[in-house]
């Protein structure tokens, strides 16, 4: 799956944000190693702190069907009814739940925009020098 389609499906997946407070729209889609694609958007709650992001939200259904080695995740995020100006890049808590089930030299994570603009990062790059499972042994 080349990037500008797996961007796509993130947009896609946007559509189906839950973003009551925010008015904040993000799209994940999220590719294992063996082709199968998840989606993800962002789940918000009233109480503020149980908000999922989408990103969390494509791992952890590619998690429960027993996925547990990834090779790309494309996000896409803007405010509600337009398409994403800018990139919008994963929070500190998605990367490092993305570190626990993906290799910091080789997992790809593509940000992009609204207008066909796009950037590919190495996980290493947005989670340099982290702590993942090697360092408990696993
Ligand atoms: N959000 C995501 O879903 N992913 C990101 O990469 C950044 C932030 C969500 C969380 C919240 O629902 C909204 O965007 C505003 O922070």
């Amino acid at each position: 799956m080349t990037y500008e389609e797996l961007i796509a499906e993130a947009k896609k997946a946007r559509l189906h944000a839950y973003t009551p407070y925010s008015h904040f729209q993000v799209g994940a889609a999220l590719l294992t190693s063996g082709g199968k694609l998840y989606h993800g958007c962002n789940i918000e709650n009233a109480a503020y702190g149980p908000t999922n992001c989408a990103e969390r939200t494509a791992f952890f259904k590619a998690v429960y069907e027993g996925e547990r080695s990834f090779s790309k995740i494309a996000i896409v995020g803007g405010p509600e009814g337009q398409e994403a100006d800018e990139m919008c890049a994963p929070c500190g808590v998605c990367r490092q739940v993305m570190r626990e089930f993906c290799s910091p030299e080789e997992f790809e994570i593509v940000l992009a925009d609204g207008a066909g603009g796009y950037k590919v990062f190495k996980l290493e790059e947005l989670l340099p020098c982290s702590f993942g499972p090697e360092n408990l042994g696993k």
